[in-house]
């Protein structure tokens, strides 16, 4: 469960620094809210503004598996919503099996961004969704074939037409432009960290304050990691063990040899590994990479500290703070269409109960169906759930369940089934399925 793996940081902090108090160095906290301060508008290109209706297309067609060559990848394959659209993995298979060259890196926040991919080699958002699908490791496709399997789809037509006013086509344009639209509105949601640069003193406690003294202060974090997305967009080498040249070759430059992008910081928590090549698995490792991995070589950023003493304790609050740049549950935008997830015999289902969890409880508590018939979980809370069902002839875990999302679950064997919500176990639903006979 994600929960678990945030609570754990959050208890090594707790007992690391039990007895050695050390005192977060002073900043100047008024310089740094304002540092940290959110803008209050997204930003568009002006040849591609982004509308409603061309971000509804957008978020379809990410999902939209014609644009592989093989018809089975999307998007959404290597980019999942509940992993801060990554996926998990250091590396990601490429279509031949063999792992590709580098991470599926997170898309929050990319609508702010003034180079794409790690070594910055497309310089629009438009122009780098082209790249993945005709790359030959990742989806395999031709765009031409793509934009045309898509040009007979009656519904796409409409799609587009209602995206495009002035340009009612599906073209390869438009549908690199929908792509890019919908991506803008990945805007990372406010955490307990943006209360904090509100003015909110106690919204960060005080292990988490003393890491963020760290991270602007003795660490060195921030000469790289700025502003409220906590990147400088600038390309530097961390002294990774890798040996992908990154930047170097994209500009000619030997100097900029192993330099990456500086990843944004938001919702990291979702995201791991971390790094171009997902070497480091946790932010502990993060951590102790700064503090004592560095690979020296030349080309190493002139703003990476070379040698910082950093004790246990400091290394868990900075861990701590780096917590707090994440929500606590995985965001879903609401840009993306709620999921639905069917389970079991729901096709042939003759009915289908819908059970709501309102105020983080199940409502009804307990239901009566029969052999044949299917339950609907709608999550109509403002909070993330998720249904477990442990019975002896089922046993089911929906995994993220988000505001809008609904389950749908059909029964073909009688029986008592329990159902609970694995992040608020207190939600509990009893289904007693009665045998068709019983009609
Ligand atoms: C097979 C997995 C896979 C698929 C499918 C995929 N991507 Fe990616 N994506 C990656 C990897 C890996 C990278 C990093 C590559 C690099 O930097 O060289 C990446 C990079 C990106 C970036 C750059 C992010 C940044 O921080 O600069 C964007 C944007 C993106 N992908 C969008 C898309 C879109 C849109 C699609 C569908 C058209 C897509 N991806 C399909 C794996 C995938
Ligand atoms: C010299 C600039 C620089 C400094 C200083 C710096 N970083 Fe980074 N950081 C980067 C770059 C560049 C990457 C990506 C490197 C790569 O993949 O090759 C990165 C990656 C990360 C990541 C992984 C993000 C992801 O999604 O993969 C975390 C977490 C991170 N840094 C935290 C920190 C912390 C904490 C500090 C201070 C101890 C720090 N950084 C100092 C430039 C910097």
């Amino acid at each position: 469960m994600p929960r678990l793996r945030r609570a754990l940081p959050a208890l090594m902090v707790a007992t690391l620094v039990g007895g050695a108090a050390d005192k977060p160095a002073a900043i100047d906290v008024e310089h740094w809210r304002q540092a940290f301060a959110r803008p209050d508008h997204t930003p568009a290109p002006a040849a591609n503004p982004t509308t409603p209706e061309k971000v509804r297309l957008g978020a379809a067609l990410f999902d939209d598996t014609r644009l592989s060559g093989s018809g089975e990848i999307a998007c959404s394959t290597c980019h999942q919503a509940e992993l801060s659209f990554s996926d998990g993995v250091d590396r990601h298979p490429g279509l031949d099996g063999a792992p590709l060259e580098r991470r599926t890196p997170p898309l929050w926040n990319m609508a702010w961004g003034l180079s794409w991919f790690w070594d910055g080699r497309a310089d629009s958002l438009e122009a780098q969704a082209a790249i993945p699908i005709e790359d030959k490791r990742e989806m395999g496709g031709d765009l031409e074939r793509a934009t045309k399997a898509i040009a007979a789809d009656p519904l796409m037509q409409k799609s587009f037409a209602a995206a495009f006013p002035e340009d009612p086509a599906v073209t390869r344009d438009n549908l690199m432009k929908a792509l890019a639209a919908f991506e803008r509105t990945l805007v990372s949601p406010q955490t307990r960290f943006d209360r904090w640069v509100k003015g909110d003193d106690r919204a960060l406690d005080k292990d988490e304050f003393a890491g963020l003294a760290l991270f602007v202060g003795k660490a060195g974090c921030v000469a790289c990691h700025q502003g409220w997305r906590f990147t400088d967009e600038a390309f530097h080498d961390i002294g990774l063990r890798s040996q992908d040249k990154g930047r170097g070759p994209v500009l000619g430059v030997k100097a900029a040899d192993h330099a990456f992008k500086t990843p944004s910081l938001r919702e990291r928590v979702w995201s791991a590994p971390y790094m171009h090549d997902g070497s480091l698995a946790t932010f502990e490792d993060v951590v102790d990479h700064y503090a004592k991995g560095i690979v020296k070589r030349p080309t190493l950023s002139a703003d990476l500290p070379r040698a910082i003493e950093l004790s246990e304790t400091e290394r868990a609050q900075l861990v701590a703070f780096l917590n707090t740049l994440s929500s606590d549950d995985p965001p879903r935008p609401t840009s993306l269409p709620p999921k639905t997830i069917a389970w079991g015999a729901t096709a042939q289902a003759v009915a289908t109960t819908t059970v709501s969890q309102k105020d983080r409880r199940f409502s009804p508590g307990a239901i009566l169906l029969k052999v044949g018939e299917a339950l609907r979980i709608l999550n109509d809370d403002t909070r993330t759930h998720n249904v477990r069902v442990d019975g002896a002839n089922m046993s089911f875990n929906s995994d993220g369940q988000n505001p809008g999302d609904t389950v749908t679950l059909g029964f073909d064997q009688p029986g008592h089934y329990d159902i609970i919500c694995g992040i608020h176990p207190e939600m509990r639903l009893s289904v007693d399925v009665a045998s068709a006979a019983a009609r």
